[in-house]
């Protein structure tokens, strides 16, 4: 097959996945995003796959050919066509039967996929060298580069799977001297860098690539264990910029230029989606990428005595509702859990109909994958002009009768903004206290995400409608 036609195909599939990003951008037109980026990928591996299988040759004119690729043997497409009916089987089995809430974790687990690809890519390449005996000083930086991003990403992502899955606590670790492990970790792998472009060769060369393993497989677990649970959000999208840089950088150790823009095409939106998550929560991009550098991991604020909190009954919240001029509704996590979304949108319709001004107001990290809730709404088909951004609705709490929290809890905890102790302390919340009466559903008084106590739970005008909240919210319309 002619490299062209190959290179064609990869500047389409490298075209379909800038479209795909720019869809993703919008509700509107993310599903055609997706689509987009489904057909890149199709595209792209369509033509890997011919490329195996027949080889490639460029067209040097007078009917000479140079061969750039070899055809693979018989038994090695036998392989790849084995290992792709397995992943395909295996993903659409998973991806049919993920809920919406287990969806961040198994995209922790893709990324830990990709690193893991990029460390065994690095190490086939290297034995490839050895068996030929040629070694490249720039391959064999790519080469190193690669397999320490790559198992960054590998462990990093396996802890996010385990913190996310709640398989681990979301604590973070904070080890003495973390700040110094990490940078130390840095440091050591600019060096092992330098002596493996020196001495790629025999047992040193092999040694430093164990070396530069272990290390990054260590780092990629303090990083992210590092983190604490309200800052997860931001690890996610960092662990899928890092996956993207591993590969990127096995595009440049397999010299394959679609690796290389789909690399980096992920690496980069990742690290700005990373960077639009710090700005919304008011963290430092640089301290939470570092594994949390510059905090003194003191978990304050938890345990205090808030005082008593008060309950209300469904027929109660009924009543009051009812008789409200203004409600806004802040879902998070617990509604996702519940799969309370349809009642929620009754609810919200009832409501409407009888007069009452019903809007929404979402906080960017409510749930547990970014637009989490407001893809919940939309599958529910509730109006998209009354889901307001956190940004737009929080002004008007003030001026609100009542909210609704449904299942949501971190998002609307007031510590945040009025306790510097605390360790969700400067992350922007919904200031659902400022509304006349809030009524919190939820089925205990347990911590959410982040593990810190909510003083919401215990001001004066919130009272607490425990149970599952699809189940309350139900019990609502009924007692209309
Ligand atoms: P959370 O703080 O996680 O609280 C959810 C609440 O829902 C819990 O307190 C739980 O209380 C309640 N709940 C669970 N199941 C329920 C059910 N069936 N019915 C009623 N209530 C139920 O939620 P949030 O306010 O959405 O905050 C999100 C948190 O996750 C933040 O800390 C955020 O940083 C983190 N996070 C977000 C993301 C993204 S990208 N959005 C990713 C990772 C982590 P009970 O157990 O008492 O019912």
């Amino acid at each position: 097959m002619s490299v062209s036609l190959v290179n064609g195909s990869y500047i389409i599939a490298g075209l379909l996945f800038i479209l795909a990003l720019a869809g993703l951008s919008k509700h509107e037109t993310s599903r055609r995003g997706n689509i987009l980026g489904a057909i890149g990928m199709g595209v792209a591996l369509v033509f890997v796959i011919l490329g195996v299988i027949f080889g490639t040759q460029e067209n040097l004119g007078g009917g000479v050919a140079l061969v750039t690729q070899q055809a693979a043997p018989a038994w090695a497409i036998a392989v790849i066509i084995a290992a792709l009916a397995i992943g395909a089987i295996l993903g659409v089995l998973k991806a049919r039967s993920v809920e919406m809430t287990g969806m961040p974790e198994l995209i922790a687990l893709f990324h830990s996929f990709v690193g893991l690809a990029a460390v065994l890519v690095g190490w086939v390449t290297y034995f490839e060298m050895a068996a030929a005996g040629s070694f490249d000083g720039l391959h064999c930086g790519e080469l190193f580069v690669g397999v320490f991003i790559g198992a960054v990403t590998f462990t990093g992502s396996i802890i996010a799977y385990l913190k996310l899955s709640a398989k681990i606590s979301s604590k973070p670790l904070m080890l003495p001297a973390h700040n110094v492990l990490n940078l130390g970790a840095i440091v050591v792998f600019l060096l092992l860098t330098v002596l493996f472009v020196l001495y790629p060769e025999g047992g040193l060369g092999l040694l430093l690539l164990v070396a530069v393993t272990v290390l990054a497989l260590l780092l990629g677990l303090h990083l992210v264990a590092s983190i604490g649970g309200g800052d997860m959000p931001v690890v996610i999208s960092m662990l899928n910029s890092y996956s993207g840089w591993a590969a990127a950088a096995s595009g440049f150790t397999l010299d394959n230029n679609l690796l290389i823009i789909t690399g980096a095409l992920v690496g980069s939106s990742g690290a700005y989606l990373s960077f639009i998550m710090c700005k919304a929560m008011n963290r430092d991009f640089i301290s939470v990428i570092a594994g949390g550098f510059g905090s003194d991991g003191a978990v304050k604020g938890e345990e205090k005595d808030y005082g008593e909190h008060r309950e209300i009954s469904a027929a109660e919240a009924a009543d009051a509702l009812i008789h409200a001029g203004s409600v806004v509704i802040t879902p998070g996590y617990g509604m996702a859990v519940a799969q309370a979304q349809n009642a929620v949108a009754d609810l919200t319709a009832k409501l409407r109909a009888k007069g009452v001004n019903v809007r929404f107001g979402i906080h960017p990290v409510a749930g547990r994958l970014p637009g989490h809730m407001n893809v919940l709404l939309a599958e529910a088909k509730v109006p998209y002009d009354i889901v307001l951004e956190m940004d737009e609705i929080n002004d008007d709490l003030a001026d609100t009768d009542i909210v609704l929290v449904i299942g949501a809890n971190d998002t609307v905890n007031p510590a945040a903004a009025e306790d510097p102790g605390s360790p969700i302390a400067g992350m922007p919340v919904l200031e659902v206290w400022k509304a006349d009466q809030v009524i919190v559903f939820k089925r205990s008084m347990a911590t959410g995400y982040a593990g810190v106590q909510n003083p919401l739970f215990f001001k004066e005008n919130a009272a607490m409608l425990f149970g599952d909240a699809k189940e309350r919210v139900e019990d609502i319309i009924k007692a209309f």
